[in-house]
């Protein structure tokens, strides 16, 4: 890609805002655009927060972490993301909304920016339908924190062209992830294994197979896994699990993709996990404490 390029960033909760941190971080002068002021103000504040911790444990130095504030602009207005060269969306995963998004900005935005979708589970394909540019248009599946995972699936979709897929993968190297190429098929290849693995450990909750605390544990000290199921389905946010879930049934029919209700009731009753403060722990102690639902 040709430098400088501006990068516009839809979307600034958990994924919008790491995304938008590695873009700063990486050199590129980056737009963020999220509904409200207050959303906004959140994902700023949470970047600072994760650029102090990286200079702190010396992974980046305090020059490089001013210098990514400084290249970080944000916005409620769309219309300020026209003079992107790349654009990477991280809204709500829900295909209406996000292509409500497309249509607009393809009116928007030169004929030559690159869309990309950050999408878990959408189909590539359906949002590169709603703009006059699907040869333009990739997935670029980041992981969650952003700033800490090396891996990005870039998804070449039925009409993507090679070079722009080529030019994705290149942007996801400068970006210092490491991308792997993917299918445009629900879930890409981790989502693919990942989502029957945390659907099946609330399905063992469900079930009376162990305790909340005791099924993290078990996966924890047993495999070797960073986080248990149930505090990594927290992590990624309840609430976004669910809609995931809907869609990888709704493709694939099978049963180990359908949300256990035990899922549906929690998010029904407000507890999205981390970002809420509440899902299978309270985050209102240190450490968290498992919450008692009632089984
Ligand atoms: N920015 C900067 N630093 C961060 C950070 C961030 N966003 N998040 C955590 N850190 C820091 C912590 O503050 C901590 O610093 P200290 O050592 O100074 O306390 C350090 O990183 C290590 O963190 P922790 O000690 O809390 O825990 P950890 O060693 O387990 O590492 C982790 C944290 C990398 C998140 C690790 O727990 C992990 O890999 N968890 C699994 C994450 C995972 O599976 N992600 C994929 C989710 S699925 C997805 O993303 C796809 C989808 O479509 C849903
Ligand atoms: P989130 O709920 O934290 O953030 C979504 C953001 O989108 C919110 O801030 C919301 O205000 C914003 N939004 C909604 N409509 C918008 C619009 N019209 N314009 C601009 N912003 C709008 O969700 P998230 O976890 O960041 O997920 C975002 C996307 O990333 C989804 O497609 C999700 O599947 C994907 N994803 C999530 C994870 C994860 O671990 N949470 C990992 C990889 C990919």
């Amino acid at each position: 890609m040709s430098e400088p390029v501006k990068v516009g960033v839809l979307g600034c909760g958990l994924m919008g805002s790491g995304i938008a941190q590695v873009c700063a971080a990486a050199g590129f002068p980056t737009i963020v655009r999220d509904t409200g002021n207050e959303i906004l103000e959140k994902g700023r504040t949470g970047i600072q927060r994760s650029l102090g911790k990286l200079v702190e444990k010396g992974k980046i130095d305090a020059a490089a972490g001013a210098g990514a504030l400084d290249l970080l602009t944000f916005t409620t207005d769309l219309a300020a993301l026209r003079n992107c060269d790349i654009i990477v969306e991280a809204v709500t995963e829900d295909l209406a909304i996000k292509n409500a998004l497309w249509t607009e900005l393809d009116g928007l935005c030169r004929p030559t920016t690159i869309f990309a979708s950050n999408t878990s589970s959408l189909p590539i394909g359906a949002m590169a339908a709603a703009t006059s540019r699907a040869d333009r248009f990739v997935g670029l599946h980041f992981f969650n924190p952003v700033p800490l995972m090396p891996l990005v699936e870039v998804v070449r979709a039925v009409a993507t062209s090679r070079e722009v897929f080529d030019r994705a993968m290149t942007f996801a190297r400068r970006l210092g992830k490491e991308p792997v190429a993917a299918r445009d098929r629900s879930g890409f290849v981790v989502n693919l294994l990942l989502v029957p693995y945390l659907l099946d450990a609330v399905r063992a909750l469900e079930h009376g197979v162990a305790s909340i605390a005791d099924l993290d544990r078990g996966m924890r000290l047993g495999c070797g896994y960073p986080m248990g199921p149930l505090t990594l389905l927290d992590f990624v946010g309840l609430d976004t699990v669910v809609r995931i879930a809907d869609i990888m049934f709704e493709e694939y029919r099978e049963a180990r993709y359908a949300p256990p209700p035990l899922l549906r009731r929690m998010v029904g009753a407000g507890l999205q996990g981390r970002k809420s403060g509440r899902g299978f722990y309270d985050y209102a102690t240190d450490p968290p404490r498992p919450i008692d639902l009632g089984l």
